[in-house]
């Protein structure tokens, strides 16, 4: 049985905090256990994938205390981490398996890695290749593409790449072994993605230097901990602003999200489609991440065509920017997004398939999807696959349908936020 989700003419008002940012929460447990003294973490996000990362550095032999949002992470330092006893699962997290597969790519004994039927498909040779050269022993499936993955703790040495994937796993899985190679380590971005790493690695009082696309880090660096505020979770936001935009009466306000300019391709692409949005950025909130406020009113969107540099901008917020595309006046086109094909499902079907089953009319294609817009939905039977990001974009889809939706799989959400549908309730008038 599924959840069913029916509204009859609903809007959404209100003001509302979304959870913590799970790419700043995974880096705040991961530095955090390798700084040297005390990490406390606030807002952190208690998401099945964030979860998974404290889970592995607990079998690492860091002490960690979480409390809901606080968490208080031990540091050892790059070397005081132990050889664990069992494997490293890390659920549904590509984040937590790439990026650790390079923060321990260096350490001086054996570990495996596993995870769930979706992280079993997903490719780890874009981080495997890159380790190689620089001297990590890592085995697995196909040649070290699949899980389960082994890591035989090796010596490194610092290596310059040039990286053949926009991904911003790969640039940190590279730079976190980087920390620990010999001499320096050099990574050259095809285009700019999500820059957390950067930042926390100077936050924790590291070195590192960006010029352009070109990033540098010397080997033998040591860390130290300090205070993380993590500000909520423009992907996780995303889902408002979508439905703010297109819930017919609905007004949503959105403090203290995380504005990073990597991260805010969605707010670009909800200018350019005409939404009724102000958006206010606050002081940097330490990290030297910027943090703010968004209002967003329902408006009549037009359809636009979104490709090129801004995909890694808004990666994972194609899910929801569909379904907003049905709603918009005209065709909205999304191109150069080939990389949906390898996340937690192969989101160019996901999107395709299961908004497809409400009623919209999407059509998948190599590298992107072509959406008609001023489509109504009919509602019905669709599934996340197991995937976040799709279940609430279906569960969003479920306000604008003439019908109810009966969402299969929805315990996906909570990969990413577990408090998605009393948000929902609480904004919905
Ligand atoms: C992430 C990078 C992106 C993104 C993922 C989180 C990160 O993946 O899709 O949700 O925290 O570095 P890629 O690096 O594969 O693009």
């Amino acid at each position: 049985m599924g959840r069913r989700l029916e509204f009859t003419h609903p809007s959404l008002k209100g003001k509302l905090e979304v959870p913590g940012d799970k790419s700043i929460s995974h880096r705040a447990v991961m530095f955090g256990s390798v700084a040297e003294g005390i990490t406390t973490i606030s807002h952190f996000l208690e998401g099945e994938d964030c979860l998974s990362t404290i889970d592995c550095f607990r079998k690492l032999g860091v002490i960690i205390e979480q409390n809901g949002t606080d968490v208080k992470v031990y540091g050892k330092g790059f070397s005081g981490l132990s050889a664990p006893s069992e494997v490293l699962d890390v659920g549904n997290s590509g984040t937590s398996i790439r990026l650790l597969l390079g923060l321990l790519a260096g350490v001086p004994f054996d570990l495996t890695f596993t995870g769930d039927e979706s992280i079993a498909k997903r490719p780890m040779k874009r981080v495997v290749d890159p380790l190689r050269q620089m001297g990590a022993q890592i085995n697995g499936r196909d040649d070290g593409n699949l899980i389960p993955l082994t890591v035989k703790g090796s010596a490194l040495t610092g290596i310059e790449y040039e990286l053949p994937v926009a991904s911003a796993q790969v640039k940190s899985a590279i730079l976190l072994a980087g920390l620990q190679a010999d001499g320096e380590t050099t990574v050259i971005e095809k285009e700019r993605t999500r820059d957390h790493t950067e930042k926390m690695i100077q936050s924790f009082g590291g070195h590192i230097s960006v010029d352009g696309l070109r990033i540098t880090v010397r080997g033998g660096q040591s860390l130290k901990g300090g205070h993380i505020s993590v500000p909520g979770d423009i992907s996780s936001a995303a889902f408002w602003l979508a439905a703010g935009a297109i819930v017919p009466g609905s007004e949503i306000t959105i403090e203290n999200v995380g504005l990073n300019p990597t991260r805010t391709g969605i707010i670009d692409v909800l200018r350019e489609m005409g939404a009724d949005m102000d958006v206010h950025v606050d002081e940097e909130a330490g990290l030297g991440e910027e943090v703010g406020t968004i209002t967003i009113r329902y408006s009549k969107l037009r359809g636009i065509t979104i490709g090129g540099d801004i995909i890694p901008r808004l990666i994972d917020e194609i899910p929801i920017i569909a379904l907003m595309a049905t709603q918009a006046k005209g065709q909205t086109i999304i191109k150069n997004a080939e990389e949906l094909k390898v996340k937690e499902t192969n989101r160019i079907d996901a999107i395709a398939t299961q908004l497809g089953r409400l009623g919209a009319m999407i059509t998948p294609t190599d590298d992107g999807l072509i959406i008609e817009g001023d489509q109504s939905l009919r509602g019905g039977k669709a599934d996340s696959l197991t995937d976040h990001r799709i279940g609430m974009t279906l569960s969003i889809a479920s306000l604008i349908s003439d019908g109810p939706v009966e969402l299969e799989n929805e315990s996906a959400i909570s990969v990413s936020y577990p408090s998605f549908f009393d948000d929902l309730e609480r904004l919905i008038n």
